[in-house]
């Protein structure tokens, strides 16, 4: 079953300028504005008699007038449409008739709004009253529409450069605000020189990661690792034991299988009755959602993000529900550290790049979105306000790293963009109303709002998607474009993010590649390259504005550390993630908008961001070893 359709062909104009095809058409469009009258099947000539029979002695002089007008016309122009003849002739009619005998305008409903069915010839098309609309703008000035939809300007990112800021203050002295702000425990960052071997976790996208980290202390390191999809199924379990003892069963496989020495010694000890075990390993827990940490490896689940969602885990402790089941397996292993995969951004940012001054932010441009940043420790008051943050901390640096959380950022929406894309994105998401800048920005939402915009504008009955497949006088609308109504254009989710950077980087004049993969991918065949030209125009506006909003948060942390003031010193970045992996220039459109940010300007050159692949493996080792008193 075929559910839409692309039409776009342009139509030959002729010499003078008019193409025939298309006058027809403007014909046919004139009788979709007649089709409220039943009279509209009579000839010219009947409707002359009629209107001469029914002239009464006693009707008034305008009648005669209208019908001495219209006989006038008709010897002045011959060629004159038939149609403005009836239209005339029966709206006078109309006047005439009492209330109750005027035909009922026809019903407006969808169904009504389609050309008639292919084969159906123009005459019988009138005939028969079908309600034929001329689509007048093409494919590509709807899309433009849409892509001014995604219109982010620079007042608007200003605003909400301001609004970041407020909350970033907000956040650091309160608990329970749209920015968490999350104390990590974690007062330095790497310099390069650490030393040792240790293990890592990463829980917070599709995969499950486990590795071992071998640091060499001379800002290099090796990382061996092993990677597995989360079943869905356990993302959103009944219970935390469903999915933790799944990540502690992926841990002793990777054991087995590259630290075979390690894990069968310890095997050995153990059942020879040894019960101090000195090979233990520190294990960082890359844990990516909002934790309410209350020491280096102790931290309450705020809420779930990312399509994950398990109820009872919430208000845990994930480290010891990890714990539990790594000791249930008798693994030698030990929970050290607690690790968003923005700290461990920028802590492996730290470590591979020291410069004079260190990293300030990292950030995660991936399935989700958030960065962590270092703060100053006098401005972090509601660690000591707040009893609940019972941990202790190495406080001689004065500063800590903070995990802001920024994909709930400005959740009530006073300074964020919302079309009618991000609405229904939100209202049909796990966590409507939470997680509004991350909605806007990660990987795992803009092939949503895409899909979204793309499906508005196919049930929009002005598109030449609702045109019908050969076009109500053959040819001057030729379809090129099928969707089935089992396109995954049709589910939600089922258009993944990977599809605007595939978007992006065709650069093709006929767009091959965003052909054959509508073709191949969404089941959408024989796109022409104008619609697909369309299309690749609404996906670069959703990722324009997810990178422009992106630059706010990165503008307002740069301005709230005022490293930009201090001396000529680059203020180092560190990102990770597919969108800014894998999206062509996605760092281009961030400076673009930068450039603009008050305070900022052409400073934005002095903004250094570097890729920190791995953030989340060799950072919570690095976490891991400083947790463990190791740092040699
Ligand atoms: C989500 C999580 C956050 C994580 C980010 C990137 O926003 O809540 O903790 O850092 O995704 O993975």
């Amino acid at each position: 079953m075929w559910s839409g359709f692309i039409t776009t062909k342009t139509l030959p104009i002729t010499a003078n300028g008019v193409d025939p095809k298309r006058a027809q058409l403007s014909t046919k469009t004139r009788c979709a504005a007649n089709i409220e009258n039943t009279e509209n099947t009579r000839s010219a000539p009947q409707h002359r008699q009629h209107l001469l029979s029914s002239l009464r002695p006693a009707h008034h002089l305008l009648s005669l007038l209208l019908v001495l007008l219209v006989l006038v016309l008709q010897l002045l122009a011959p060629h004159l449409s038939r149609r403005l003849l009836h239209s005339v002739i029966t709206a006078e009619h109309a006047r005439r008739a009492p209330l109750a005998q005027r035909s009922p305008p026809l019903l407006r409903d969808p169904a009504e709004r389609v050309c008639p069915k292919p084969g159906t010839s123009f005459e019988d098309t009138d005939k028969t009253a079908y309600h034929c609309r001329q689509h007048t703008m093409s494919l590509a000035e709807h899309a433009q529409r849409v892509v001014a939809e995604f219109d982010f300007d620079q007042n608007a990112v200003q605003k909400s450069v301001d609004e970041f800021l407020r909350e970033m203050d907000e956040g650091l002295q309160n608990e329970g605000t749209e920015l968490s702000q999350i104390p990590t425990y974690v007062t330095a960052v790497p310099n390069g020189t650490e030393k040792g071997l240790y293990m890592a976790v990463d829980l917070g996208g599709t995969n499950f990661r486990v590795c071992s980290v071998n640091l060499h202390g001379n800002s290099t390191f090796t990382l061996t690792q092993s990677k597995t999809p989360i079943p869905h199924d356990l993302m959103v379990a009944k219970t935390s034991k469903e999915l933790f003892s799944f990540l502690a069963k992926q841990i002793e496989a990777f054991l087995k299988e590259h630290h075979e020495d390690h894990y069968f010694s310890h095997i050995k000890r153990r059942n020879t009755g040894e019960t101090q075990d000195q090979e233990i390993f520190s294990l960082g827990f890359t844990f990516s959602f909002p934790v309410n940490q209350v020491g280096i490896n102790k931290g309450m689940l705020m809420r779930w993000t990312k399509g994950f969602d398990i109820h009872d885990t919430v208000g845990k402790d994930v480290c010891a529900l990890l714990q539990k089941e790594i000791d249930a397996l008798h693994l030698p292993v030990k929970v050290a550290a607690l690790v968003n995969d923005t700290v461990g951004t920028l802590m492996a940012r730290s470590y591979t790049s020291p410069g004079k001054s260190h990293a300030l932010l990292g950030a995660i441009f991936g399935t989700g979105t958030n960065g962590a940043y270092v703060e100053k420790l006098s401005k972090v008051t509601k660690l000591v306000s707040s009893t609940a943050k019972a941990g202790t901390y190495d406080d001689s640096t004065g500063e800590m790293i903070i995990n802001t959380e920024w994909g709930s950022f400005d959740n009530k929406l006073r300074t964020l963009p919302n079309t009618p894309y991000d609405t229904t994105l939100d209202k049909d998401s796990n966590n409507p109303g939470i997680q509004m800048f991350e909605k806007r920005i990660s990987g795992m939402y803009l092939g949503e709002l895409f899909r979204l915009a793309v499906v508005s504008l196919i049930h929009d009955p002005n598109t030449p998607f609702t045109s019908s497949e050969t076009g109500p006088t053959g040819s001057e609308s030729k379809t090129t474009t099928r969707i089935p109504a089992t396109s995954p254009v049709f589910k939600q989710w089922g258009i993944d993010t990977s599809f605007l950077s595939l978007c992006a980087s065709d650069t093709s004049a006929s767009l091959n590649l965003i052909r054959e993969s509508l073709a191949s991918d969404l089941q959408i065949p024989d796109v022409s390259p104008e619609d697909a030209r369309a299309l690749q125009a609404i996906a670069g506006a959703v990722v324009r504005r997810a990178a422009r909003l992106s630059a706010v948060a990165i503008g307002a942390i740069v301005l709230n550390s005022g490293r930009l003031d201090e001396g000529e010193q680059d203020v180092d970045i560190g990102v990770d993630g597919s969108l800014v992996e894998f999206y062509p220039d996605f760092e281009g459109l961030v400076r673009e908008a930068l450039r603009g940010v008050k305070g900022i300007g052409e400073r934005e050159k002095r903004v250094r961001i570097g890729i920190a692949k791995d953030g989340s493996g060799v950072g919570a080792a690095l976490i891991a070893l400083v947790a463990a008193g190791r740092a040699e």
